[in-house]
């Protein structure tokens, strides 16, 4: 940062203690040096606090700070859906998302669904219909089809709904189009609809 730009934003900085902490994060960053944030929020029930470096992705928090690997970096840009987790009931493709964003957020990964002694009834439909091969876009494909169902019986349309006035009904086009995000490179798209589609019929 050159010493007119520093200059100016020092006469900022006395204005408040939040531009005072945006110039330090600019000098720490001009400097070479993480900026760090203190961040909480709520995982799988548990209340957690991160000092953390602010460029960090909600994802490598999961996974690098709390160790909750259930979460998968396929792309790190969104594309795969690999790292889907789901926030205050939304899912939400951790990679594409900076961990300090999220203070006060409730948080659920893969690992907060269920276990193996006690499984959610969309992971128990997975591996009833043997809805994956190799397993990695597993979590986030069960975690992206347990909020997607919410998202049906909250009446939400998709990019396909053609009544929007009707409430949308999870037609295998529908769940197909509603799914979309989630890639599987193994091509388990057929058993994991029919797990899907199953978890739905129950909760119908
Ligand atoms: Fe291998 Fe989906 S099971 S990528």
């Amino acid at each position: 940062m050159g010493t007119a730009a520093t200059v100016v934003l020092g006469a900022t900085v006395r204005k408040s203690g939040a531009q005072d902490t945006i110039l330090q994060s600019r000098q720490a960053l001009a400097a070479g040096a993480p900026s760090l944030s203190s961040v909480s929020f709520t995982v799988n029930g548990a209340a957690r606090e991160l000092e953390i470096d602010t460029r960090t992705t909600l994802l490598d928090a999961l996974r690098e700070h709390l160790h909750l690997t259930g979460s998968k970096k396929g792309c790190d840009q969104g594309q795969f859906g690999a790292c889907t987790v789901i926030v205050g009931g939304r899912r939400v493709t951790s990679c594409l998302t900076l961990a300090v964003m999220h203070q006060g957020d409730s948080i659920i990964t893969i690992e907060g669904l269920g276990t193996p002694e006690n499984m959610h009834p969309m992971q128990a439909a997975f591996v009833k219909h043997d809805g994956y091969q190799c397993g990695y876009c597993t979590p986030g494909q069960i975690c992206s089809a347990v909020a997607m169902l919410d998202e049906v019986k909250a009446g939400i349309p998709s990019h396909i709904t053609a009544d929007l006035n009707e409430d949308p009904e999870l037609t295998n086009a529908e769940l197909r189009e509603r799914m979309s995000g989630n890639i599987c490179r193994c091509g388990a798209y057929s058993n994991i609809a029919e797990a899907i589609t199953e978890v739905a019929g129950r909760q119908a």
